[in-house]
């Protein structure tokens, strides 16, 4: 039998199978991996431990895909996602190629010999492969590697190498980036750690959104970071797009008066009088937007079917990480459904500010669910909660607070967890908060790091 190699054992995604994403009735509902039974590779893949499993699909994928194994030599399966598999390859043609994508060997040419002087060396050098699963429709393929194509000069997107088809079957080759399975650490992570994992995701985020991308699936298993460099990679650009794909107007774009007019015109505000009701024979063609992206980690406004989605919807899912951080929660949010969703954010920040984000959109909140407070909890008591410091202290009497390092994490995670996403912070923004700043004062690791100019 053989032994598995991998810390966490990763499981294939059981939420939606192929068949059923071809299935969804509405084409902008794809739901990416459930956080749960996505995981990333742990740092140490060692060679000759693979799974028997593994070792057969690894076979099948050589057999199918004519010519990859001249290429690479598969080694192991590192990511199963909803979307495609993903292997560790050794690039047997590396000398042939110019590779500018190596930021590795950049780094270990800087303390080489000078040119001319320098030895080929015949280290091997580690690609992953991602094989898009063949039931992805063309466009969606085309519009991932376009992406990933437009973002090739960003140091924390991890870059396409190069992309190969064999009949119906596309594959990505993209660096292999070394990171540790977010499972692992989340529950020790110290205040000083998750600066530096923010600030190198900010950066990320920077990159992309400077170029008006959305990322659309902004969760730990698409962040690949290394706790050792303390840098992190952006992967998985599968539902990305271009901010102002298929816009159409929504009431928050509208001017504050704008809207209250409209509020104060509408239908909803003529019968508030009345107890709840509903059209008979609702005519009204049903709102579509694009609400792709993964369960517990959409923004109000993608759940509320904002019409003019921008680039805040990634900072949200940013602040769902750091409250999972803070909580030692994960997966922090667990819903079945897109209501389920904003019920659970309810809970957090109450009924009337879910009320003012629904009319924001043009939207109506409106349950009879009692438990709801109006005014929600803070994300102070929220944390002490999950945290089971929700006691008195034995020896002072006196309620236990959070320290003033997890305060200040506390008012950052405000600003990312902002329902209004045109009031929350932007990734550039997000560099310059005191929270991510300290990370440069921590000193440690900051050579490797450039200061993005924000
Ligand atoms: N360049 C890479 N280096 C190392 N592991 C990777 C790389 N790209 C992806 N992976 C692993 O494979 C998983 C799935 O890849 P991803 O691009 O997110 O595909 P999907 O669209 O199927 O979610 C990731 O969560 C990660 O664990
Ligand atoms: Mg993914
Ligand atoms: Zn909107």
């Amino acid at each position: 039998m053989a032994k598995s190699s991998l810390h966490a054992q990763r499981q294939a995604e059981q939420l939606e199978s192929p068949e059923d994403e071809l299935a969804i009735p509405e084409p902008f509902g794809e739901e990416s991996g459930d956080p749960l039974e996505e995981s990333g590779c742990t740092m140490d893949t060692s060679e000759d431990e693979i799974e028997e499993s593994v070792a057969e699909d690894i076979q099948r994928f050589e057999e199918s895909f004519e010519g990859i194994n001249k290429r690479y030599r598969l080694i192991n399966r590192v990511g199963e996602g909803t979307f495609s598999t993903v292997y560790k390859a050794e690039d047997l043609e590396y000398n042939k190629y110019e590779n500018r994508w190596d930021i590795d060997e950049r780094e270990s040419r800087k303390w080489a010999s000078p040119p001319g002087h320098r030895k080929k060396t015949n280290r091997p050098h580690y690609v992953a492969i991602k094989k898009i699963y063949v039931t992805s429709s063309p466009m969606r393929i085309f519009n991932e590697l376009e992406l990933l194509h437009d973002l090739k000069n960003s140091n924390s997107v991890c870059p396409l190498i190069t992309a190969f088809r064999h009949l119906d079957q596309v594959v990505a080759v993209l660096p292999y980036c070394q990171h540790r399975d977010f499972r692992d650490y989340y529950r020790d992570m110290t205040i000083p750690e998750m600066r530096r994992y923010f600030r190198s995701l900010f950066t990320a985020l920077h990159s992309v959104h400077e170029k008006k991308i959305l990322h659309r699936d902004i969760k730990p298993t698409n962040f690949l970071y290394n706790t050792e460099l303390e840098r992190g990679v952006l992967v998985d650009f599968g539902l990305a797009e271009r901010e102002g794909t298929d816009w159409h107007p929504c009431a928050c774009t509208l001017t504050p008066e704008e809207r209250r007019y409209r509020t104060t015109h509408s239908v909803w505000a003529q019968t508030q009088d009345r107890p709840s009701c509903y059209p008979k024979n609702d005519t009204r063609p049903s709102r579509r937007a694009n609400r792709a992206g993964t369960r517990g980690f959409r923004a109000p406004e993608v759940l509320l079917k904002c019409t003019q989605q921008n680039t805040s919807i990634d900072i949200w899912s940013a602040g769902v990480i750091l409250l999972t951080l803070l909580s030692r929660r994960f997966p922090f949010f667990h819903s079945a459904d897109d209501i389920d969703a904003l019920l659970e954010i309810t809970a957090l920040f109450g009924r009337k500010k879910m009320k003012e984000t629904a009319l924001l959109h043009g939207q109506v909140f409106e349950t009879n669910i009692p438990s709801y407070t109006e005014n929600g909890h803070s994300l102070e008591k929220i944390i002490l909660w999950c945290t089971n410091r929700n006691t008195k202290d034995e020896v002072t009497g006196l309620k236990k607070e959070l320290d003033d390092e997890e305060k200040e994490a506390v008012q950052f995670l405000y600003r990312l967890l902002e329902c209004d996403p045109a009031k929350r912070i932007t990734a550039e923004e997000a560099l310059r908060h005191p929270f991510i700043t300290k990370a440069y004062e921590d000193g440690e690791g900051d050579e490797d790091l450039e200061l993005v100019d924000a």
